[in-house]
């Protein structure tokens, strides 16, 4: 079967095609055109300029998806659309299209929670046993589900402010770092002496497994405020330090509360090293499976729309012209 994935939801145009086949899965193709250029000046996403980009993209993207995988547009199966959660005016253009596709080829097309993607997009690597923990932490996303089946996720626990991708970006921007600023205090930290500056682990001492990441960022701008020497890489490092150990530690703790061995590690944050390394310790001091997607599918991409699009297919959940799009994602809470 061969599907077509279509991704707006935020800041990144992607599509992608992804053969699923009795042999497995192959990715023919997955491209991502990104509007970080266009958002930078600003130091941070303009709804309506994202809307715009997505619009005057989306069909060179799809064209260009389709010949790098070497695929009629007639051949594909299935499209696959995300839906929610997102930008209103973004998520509109990928889902217009996809309905257009749809329409014309007379083929079916499957909704998927963008979210989701990000937890199922291992499977494009590697296909893991059910149930899993999923830890999703990304720009606008820090939750852990516990993870039944591909179309089944159950909320264990969610940040109540900032999410970890969004507390990366502001404390870049009050450090004056630039734009998207993940990728950007990973680099800086690489050199840093995380022990060098004490920041808090908010939430540790809470009993339930929900995050928060914004005092730890008003942490970051009292010590810039305060107008004590520091050495930024040694800030950077401390920063990052104080995400891992917390999105660890909760991990744990929802593993152990499930009486569950394997835990998947998703999302933007997810391409971060130090959480890559830290997490990789931990597996191997508690006897744990813990799973991270490539980097190229932690961040946005369409390939795991694609993949998460066949799973909702195949347990039946196709959508009509009368698709709406969602700005939050609505999740069952574990235990119920
Ligand atoms: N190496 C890295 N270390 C830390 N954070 C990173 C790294 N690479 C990317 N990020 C962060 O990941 C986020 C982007 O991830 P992603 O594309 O999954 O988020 P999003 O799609 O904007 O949000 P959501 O998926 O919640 O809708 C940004 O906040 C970025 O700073
Ligand atoms: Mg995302």
């Amino acid at each position: 079967m061969l599907v077509l994935g279509i991704e707006s939801s935020c800041d990144e145009t992607a599509v992608a095609v992804v053969e699923v086949g009795k042999k497995g899965l192959s990715v023919r193709s997955s491209l991502v055109a990104s509007q970080v250029a266009f958002h930078r000046p600003f130091g941070g996403i303009v709804p309506e300029i994202a809307s715009r980009k997505h619009v005057e993209v989306i069909y060179a993207l799809c064209q260009e998806a389709l010949r790098e995988a070497r695929v009629e547009l007639s051949a594909i199966d299935l499209l696959a659309v995300t839906n929610g959660p997102g930008l209103v005016g973004s998520l509109v253009v990928g889902v217009s299209f996809a309905k257009a596709l749809a329409y014309g080829l007379n083929k079916s097309l499957s909704p998927v929670d963008h979210v989701k993607a990000h937890s199922l997009a291992i499977f494009l690597e590697k296909p893991i046993e059910f149930p899993f923990i999923s830890l999703v932490v990304s720009g606008g996303h820090t939750a852990l589900f516990l993870v039944k089946s591909p179309t089944e996720h159950y909320l264990l626990g969610q940040t109540r402010d900032d999410a970890a991708g969004e507390a990366f970006d502001k404390v870049a921007k009050l450090l004056d770092l630039g734009y998207p600023g993940g990728p950007l205090i990973s680099r800086l930290a690489e050199t840093g002496e995380a022990s060098k500056i004490d920041l808090p682990r908010p939430m540790l001492d809470s009993p339930d497994l929900d995050f928060s990441f914004s005092g730890l960022k008003t942490a970051v701008l009292n010590l810039v405020r305060s107008g004590r020497a520091f050495m930024v890489h040694d800030l950077c490092a401390a920063f990052e330090t104080a995400v891992c150990e917390v999105l660890m530690e909760k991990s744990r703790r929802a593993l152990k509360q499930l009486g569950l061995k394997r835990l998947v590690v998703s999302g933007g944050v997810a391409a971060n090293r130090r959480l890559r390394e830290s997490f990789a310790k931990l597996a191997e001091t508690e006897g744990l499976e813990v799973y991270f997607p490539p980097p190229v599918y932690c961040t946005d991409n369409a390939a795991m729309v694609a993949i998460a699009g066949y799973y909702e297919f195949m347990a039946g959940n196709t959508a009509d012209l009368k698709l709406d799009v969602y700005a939050r994602s609505q999740f069952p809470r574990y235990p119920g």
